[in-house]
């Protein structure tokens, strides 16, 4: 059996430092994903991700155009990731064998609107256009690698209660913060070619209002795993003093690329050496998904 080990970062908000990079060297995974919002425009994390040695593959988030509607903070993100982006487009990662779709950049979710900052450094376009975007690169992709869609937001139709992996927790009521957009062409490529994985970030898991934790993953019925990788603040300690450090974490049967599927998906707290301290696992490919979120337990 052939597994893919995929680590993959939630919104850092200026959480990643040279520590992130040091235990990724030491946990090895196949491939790094990061699903946007890396701070406020600053230049400092494209240029970091961009010496890993690791393959990686970038979406950029909302507040990563700054507070510059001008889309001149979002262009000098992109030129600094480079062609780790892959907003709107296919980036393949040799090795390990995977095909990554980019969604929608610079999304703040909501369904489908488009920031001042994205209409400046992408030109205006509808949902239908945007969501051909997407299906389009999935369409390049090489149908002998398994695939994987990459978003800030997740998409609509997970759910419209606040703790839903994309729902509205900030104000009543409660509502589907999805992306419409990709959900359509999410729809389109299940029609075209399997699908297994889905990751994304943007409603942070704590949510407002004392809410508790939101759900971070669902399976629909094709079987595409869609897994909400923002815990945030990604850095923190625990009880007793240590630092942690989070990413989410996705095993990926790839055997055959046509049957790739998710073995588990978990988040993961490592220390700064790399050991890891705190897991709660959120899906079992050969089992039925947990009702509800586990509480994390020491390992
Ligand atoms: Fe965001």
């Amino acid at each position: 059996m052939t597994v893919q080990r995929l680590a993959v970062v939630g919104d850092p908000h200026g959480a990643w430092d040279e520590s992130d990079a040091a235990v990724l060297a030491r946990v090895a995974p196949d491939a790094l994903l990061v699903v946007g919002d890396l701070s406020d425009g600053q230049p400092r994390i494209p240029a970091l991700l961009r010496r890993l040695e690791l393959p990686t593959a970038c979406i950029l988030g909302n507040h990563d155009a700054g507070r510059d509607p001008s889309g001149r903070t979002l262009q000098r993100q992109l030129d600094g990731l480079g062609e780790l982006h892959c907003g709107w487009g296919l980036r393949q990662l040799h090795p390990p064998g995977l095909a990554v779709v980019g969604a929608r950049p610079g999304t703040a979710g909501g369904g489908f609107q488009l920031s001042r900052a994205v209409k400046a450094a992408f030109g205006p376009l509808t949902l239908e256009e945007s969501a051909e975007r997407i299906t389009a690169a999935a369409r390049r992709a090489d149908p002998g690698l398994p695939l994987v869609l990459l978003a800030h937001c997740g998409p609509a139709g997970l759910g419209s209660e606040a703790a839903d992996p994309c729902g509205r927790d900030w104000k009543k009521p409660a509502c589907d913060w999805g992306d419409q957009d990709l959900a359509l062409a999410i729809r389109r490529i299940q029609a075209l070619r399997p699908l297994p994985l889905v990751v994304f970030g943007h409603m942070h898991h704590q949510l407002r209002r004392g809410l508790g934790l939101r759900r971070s993953l669902c399976v629909d019925r094709s079987g595409t795993v869609y897994l909400n990788a923002a815990s945030v603040p990604r850095h923190g300690r625990d009880p007793a003093g240590r630092e942690l450090r989070h990413f989410s974490w996705v095993e990926l049967e790839v055997s055959d690329p046509q049957r790739a599927r998710v073995l588990r998906a978990s988040h993961r707290w490592f220390d700064r050496q790399g050991r890891l301290l705190y897991e709660e696992t959120v899906h079992r490919g050969d089992r039925p998904a947990p009702a509800s979120l586990v509480a994390v337990q020491p390992c």
